[in-house]
């Protein structure tokens, strides 16, 4: 059977091939990419420090995929002006950022780690995209929507934040970027990268990949509130605490409500200190589960316990931060590095971009 023919079966079943998925996950990458290493573009905007739910959703799954895929790492300093004009602090947050990145394991000889206000290509290639897309197909994106709601900018909302996934798929296209490590949220903007990608290649001629998302393994770990992990909550564990705030911040996180003292029975299924421990403790996961349900252990003790698990887990990376942030004019060559590379890399596409568009 051809492989056309399969196809039309595949879609009269209602099943679609594992090759036309805009979505994939870990298991499925050694069949989509058998041939040829994936690139991938991974990024983030310098907004502070990261805290342990980024290391858990991103950082961590970024290092593992340095061995199987050739890494390129956006410091996405334009797109933090989305929700701060304030750019005095941006050179500083993304060194900062990048001791993150670096500590947490990304090696930056094997992948280049660059910021976007750099590369002069990412603002052209915004530029021509932005040709390419209605003004309602924007307005219609929900990862945007949410965030406008959520701040409550609608009528102030700039064009520029209008336009925040033309310049996250002109980020992405400009490296060829076959798979993006993305957190659920994020998937409308690579599905709108996946258009850029094909209506370009359609008006123009074959350049761009059909990028794909590629989803995270690990849930999304909850704050010390038991809500979603984040700066501006105030409930986050950050990579670079020390090891006795991370106790401090254990102490008053939520445990199961029923479980009023040590002694009652606990219900370790609707506690975030149980998901901490299946994340860091998961050799001790049954010896908690039944201290908790039996009562013999109490809530103060579990905390302390996968506070330990988490602090020595973070022991390394919290020295090779400090170390790090010592010597703040190392990183900024770091970057100035992966800077040179990464523009070779769009200087190239840009070339194909203009020859595709028959330019000059
Ligand atoms: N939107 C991403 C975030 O908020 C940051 C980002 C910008 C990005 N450009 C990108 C992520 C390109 C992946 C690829 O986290």
């Amino acid at each position: 059977m051809s492989q056309t023919e399969i196809k039309r079966i595949e879609k009269i079943e209602g099943s679609e091939s594992i090759h036309d998925k805009a979505v994939i996950r870990k298991e499925d990458l050694a069949t989509v990419y058998s041939k040829k290493k994936p690139r991938i573009l991974s990024g983030m905007r310098p907004t502070g420090k990261l805290h342990i739910g980024h290391f858990v959703g991103a950082l961590e799954p970024w290092v593992k995929l340095q061995d199987i895929a050739e890494n390129f790492h956006l410091i996405a300093d334009y797109h933090a002006l989305t929700t701060n004009l304030d750019s005095s602090h941006l050179t500083d947050l993304s060194i900062d950022m990048a001791i993150d990145w670096i500590a947490a394991g990304i090696d930056p000889e094997h992948a280049p780690i660059f910021r976007q206000s750099q590369i002069k290509e990412h603002a052209e290639l915004f530029l021509i995209f932005s040709m390419l897309i209605t003004k309602n197909r924007l307005e219609r994106n929900p990862a945007v929507k949410d965030q406008v709601r959520d701040l409550g900018i609608d009528e102030r909302m700039t064009f520029g934040h209008l336009g925040y996934p033309v310049l996250q798929a002109a980020d992405i296209l400009l490296y060829r970027g076959d798979l993006v490590p993305v957190g659920e949220d994020q998937v409308p903007h690579v599905e709108i990268t996946r258009e850029f990608a094909r209506d370009f290649n359609n008006h123009y001629g074959n350049v761009f990949p059909i990028t794909r998302a590629f989803l995270s393994e690990f849930p999304r770990l909850p704050g010390v509130d038991g809500k979603r992990m984040s700066k501006s909550v105030g409930n986050t564990i950050l990579i670079s605490d020390s090891a006795e705030d991370t106790q401090k911040k254990l102490k008053p996180a939520f445990t199961d409500p029923q479980k009023a003292r040590k002694g009652d029975p606990g219900r370790p299924e609707v506690c975030l200190i149980y998901s901490y421990h299946q994340k860091w403790n998961a050799d001790g996961t049954e010896e908690i589960y039944a201290g908790c349900t039996s009562g013999a252990l109490g809530c103060v003790d579990c905390k302390k316990k996968v506070g330990e698990k988490i602090n020595e887990s973070f022991e390394p990376i919290r020295e090779k931060r400090k170390a790090l942030e010592q010597n703040p004019q190392q990183v900024m060559q770091i970057l100035i590095n992966g800077e040179d590379r990464a523009r070779a890399v769009a200087a190239e596409t840009m070339k194909q971009v203009h020859d595709a568009m028959k330019f000059g």
